[in-house]
């Protein structure tokens, strides 16, 4: 859907973290089938993981912004967009020109990185 339509600026108001769907020129749905795909939510991720890199490839910037689970996000979503009760909005994806460049950065933490077995005590159930 294109931004600046009342369809895309309906989804700023989505939940607390999606406000930069109102200016986003784009907002791309990610949609999936339950009936075609059991593991459709892990097919959908690996296809936002895609267009992720790919919209950064051409110099634009995108964020996931995560529906589903959460059915309060998905009942909006569908109601903009009208999409059937069968299928399944996993997230929505801003893409325009980044307001802001972050430095790269790592997450990596090294202590939860393990060698052949997990060390360390089980945690609790
Ligand atoms: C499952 C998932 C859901 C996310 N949902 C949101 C969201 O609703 N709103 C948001 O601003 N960012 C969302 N993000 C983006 C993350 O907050 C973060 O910006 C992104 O993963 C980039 O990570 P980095 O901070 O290490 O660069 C989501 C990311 C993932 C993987």
């Amino acid at each position: 859907m294109e931004g600046n339509t009342p369809g895309a600026r309906g989804h700023a108001d989505t939940h607390s973290w999606s406000s930069m769907c109102a200016n986003a020129p784009v907002v791309i749905a990610v949609v999936g089938d339950p009936q075609s795909s059991v593991p459709w939510a892990e097919d959908c991720s690996a296809a936002v993981e895609n267009l992720l890199l790919a919209v950064t490839g051409l110099n634009l910037g995108a964020v996931w912004v995560g529906i589903y689970p959460r059915p309060e996000r998905k009942t909006r979503v569908r109601e903009i967009l009208n999409i059937p009760e069968g299928l399944r909005v996993l997230c929505l994806v801003p893409v325009g020109n980044p307001a802001e460049v972050k430095t790269p950065r790592t997450r990596y933490e090294e202590s939860k990185v393990h060698y052949e077995v997990m060390q360390g005590e089980p945690r609790a159930q």
